[in-house]
């Protein structure tokens, strides 16, 4: 074999990646007010750039984590597809570093964040029901508060996130866990159809009949353009029970208990999360309750017969639900100084899995405190029905449906800024002893994907959308031939 037969050969089995364009090396700042301008020329009255320090800016700016921050040359927000496509086309062909903000939620440095051009998609606000098929657009500027107000008047709701204030683009282009989950399957399989932007700028419609696309944009937030629009099946929404309940640490054996019967129910309709924090040394178990329903089946029985420190559980229309557990008042939009986030995936929360989470908690939490007592430490189980992952077709997460894996979020804020590599190196390491406990306890999931939206700023490709990097290299390489999209940050094919 020649060495370029070779080459070939290890090219089309994938073990090479095409040769990535770089970004302009030495851009500076006036090459960026130049690429800034030329946008401004060139998009309709609909879209507008905005410069330091104007107060548009600072909002398009913005992140929850005020660390990744960055003053980007200016920012700007289209206001129509059409728009966008000569957005990108200039950014392309100039080669300019950029980013694209939906709700801003992520804690990964450079995802949406840029010292380039930021693209803030809160001009996409629209939520359009269309009654004749079951389905609502959403604009890809949202976060799920308004699209769960909207439809809740009209007595509908969409399989969204979980928390007030995040955005709907992020949660549904990595997947999307929420209260719904074991009922209809991920955020990402209850899509219809997006409307996107190609890195060339053409503005195409996706759908289940692109194959490829359709595989690819399910988990694979911004590497084949830029989503304008997505288009989510509609459900009936009458009200719900839930709440959360508050409880002390002698109670942990009895949660367990309740949790490990929990886990074996088969009722969709009942979810439940069990968060474990360690904040200002002091420990501290929530347990989320949500029912699809006005009163719950029996399955919240054990957890309910615990005595609980404080919290209430109640009915109410999905929308309050949604609106009580999240940051108080209700739309705030939190500010954290320093915060990274982390997954841990299982197949159950076992006892040996449960009192390793309970261990890594104390030892971490006391560690880190000790360090910066402001340090808040939250790992959080999320069981789920074991047919989550059948409620939609092969996507580029999760890349192996057939087992029920849980995501696990663990996550950490704090305000030292010298501790930034303390905190990744606990996380992936608590992450790590989870496996290993889940491991030894025979649980399959040595290689199991940790979910994009949880893991933290390094992780290789391979450990999140495992067997289907190969495949998704191949469709980015055909969708982004001038690796446009290489100009942005996030998890790159
Ligand atoms: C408080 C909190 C609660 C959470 N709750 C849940 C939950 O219940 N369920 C769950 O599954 N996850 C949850 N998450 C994780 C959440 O899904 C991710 O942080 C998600 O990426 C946030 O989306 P965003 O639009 O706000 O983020 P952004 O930071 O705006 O975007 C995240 C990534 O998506 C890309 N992107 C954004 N918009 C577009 C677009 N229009 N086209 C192409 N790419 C785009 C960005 O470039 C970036 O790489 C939660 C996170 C937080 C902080
Ligand atoms: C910026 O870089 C361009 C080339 O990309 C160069 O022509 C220009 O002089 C530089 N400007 C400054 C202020 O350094
Ligand atoms: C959408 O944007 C328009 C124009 O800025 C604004 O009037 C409207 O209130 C916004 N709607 C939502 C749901 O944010
Ligand atoms: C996408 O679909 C919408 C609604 O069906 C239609 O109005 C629009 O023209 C389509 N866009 C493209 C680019 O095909
Ligand atoms: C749930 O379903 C599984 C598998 O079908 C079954 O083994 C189990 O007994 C069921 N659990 C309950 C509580 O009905
Ligand atoms: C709950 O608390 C009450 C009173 O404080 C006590 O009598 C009861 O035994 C406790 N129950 C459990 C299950 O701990
Ligand atoms: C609701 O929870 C709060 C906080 O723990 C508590 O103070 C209040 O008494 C609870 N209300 C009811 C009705 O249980
Ligand atoms: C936290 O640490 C700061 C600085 O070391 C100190 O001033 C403060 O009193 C501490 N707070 C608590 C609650 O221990
Ligand atoms: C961590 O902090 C150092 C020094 O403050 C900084 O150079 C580095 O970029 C930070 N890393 C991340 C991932 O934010
Ligand atoms: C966690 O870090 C310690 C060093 O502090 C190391 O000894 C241990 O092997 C790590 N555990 C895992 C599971 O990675
Ligand atoms: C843009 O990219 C798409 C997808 O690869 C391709 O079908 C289309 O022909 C391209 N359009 C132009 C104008 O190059």
């Amino acid at each position: 074999m020649t060495l370029i037969t070779l080459l070939l050969y290890a090219f089309s089995l994938g073990l090479l990646s095409y040769a990535q364009p770089e970004p302009l090396q030495n851009y500076n700042s006036s090459d960026l007010l130049s690429t800034c301008n030329k946008i401004s020329a060139a998009v309709s009255s609909a879209s507008q750039v905005f410069f330091p320090p104007a107060p548009q800016y600072t909002l398009d700016i913005r992140h929850s984590t005020a660390s990744i921050i960055e003053e980007s040359a200016c920012s700007v927000e289209p206001g129509s597809a059409e728009d966008l496509s000569v957005i990108l086309c200039i950014l392309g062909s100039t080669r300019t570093p950029f980013a694209v903000k939906g709700g801003g939620r992520t804690t990964n440095p450079g995802f949406s964040s840029t010292t380039g051009v930021q693209i803030a998609m809160t001009r996409f606000n629209e939520t359009k029901v269309n009654s004749d098929s079951g389905t609502v657009d959403v604009g890809a500027g949202l976060n799920w508060d308004p699209v769960y107000q909207t439809l809740a008047a009209i007595g509908l709701t969409v399989a969204g996130g979980r928390i007030p204030g995040v955005g709907v683009a992020g949660t549904t282009l990595g997947g999307g866990y929420g209260l719904l989950t074991s009922q209809y399957g991920l955020t990402l399989d209850t899509v219809t159809g997006y409307e996107l932007v190609l890195p060339n700028g053409t503005v195409v419609n996706v759908t289940s009949e692109d194959e490829d696309l359709w595989f690819g944009m399910r988990g694979g937030f911004n590497n084949f353009g830029i989503v304008t629009k997505f288009t989510f099946k509609t459900y009936p929404q009458g009200n719900v029970w839930g709440g959360a309940r508050f409880y002390a640490e002698n109670q942990l054996d009895a949660i367990k208990e309740a949790l490990l019967k929990f886990q074996q129910q088969n009722d969709t309709k009942a979810e439940a999360s069990v968060s474990l924090s360690y904040t200002s040394g002091k420990f501290l178990c929530t347990v989320f309750y949500f029912y699809d329903g006005p009163t719950p089946s029996g399955v919240y029985d054990d957890f309910l017969a615990i005595n609980s420190t404080g919290g209430n559980v109640s009915t109410n229309s999905f929308y309050d639900y949604f609106l009580s557990v999240g940051p108080q008042p209700p739309g705030a939009f939190e500010s954290v100084a320093f915060a990274d986030a982390q997954g841990a995936s299982v197949t159950q929360y076992s006892p040996a899995v449960f009192d390793t989470i309970v261990d890594q908690i104390n030892l971490w939490g006391a560690r880190l405190s000790a360090l910066d007592n402001t340090t808040a430490l939250e790992f959080a189980c999320e069981p789920f029905d074991k047919g989550l992952f059948s409620h939609g077709s092969a996507s580029a997460y999760p890349p192996d449906r057939s087992q029920a894996i849980f995501p696990t979020s663990l996550t950490v804020d704090w305000t030292d800024a010298t501790l930034n590599d303390t905190m990744a190196f606990a996380l992936r390491n608590i992450s790590n002893a989870i496996r290993d406990a889940a491991v030894a306890d025979g649980q399959d999931v040595s290689h199991a994907a940790l979910y994009p939206n949880y893991a933290i700023y390094g992780t290789p490709l391979e450990d999140i959308y495992g067997g289907n990097v190969k495949r998704l290299r191949k469709i980015r390489a055909a969708i982004d031939p001038e690796d446009v999209m290489g100009l942005t940050g996030g998890w790159k094919f």
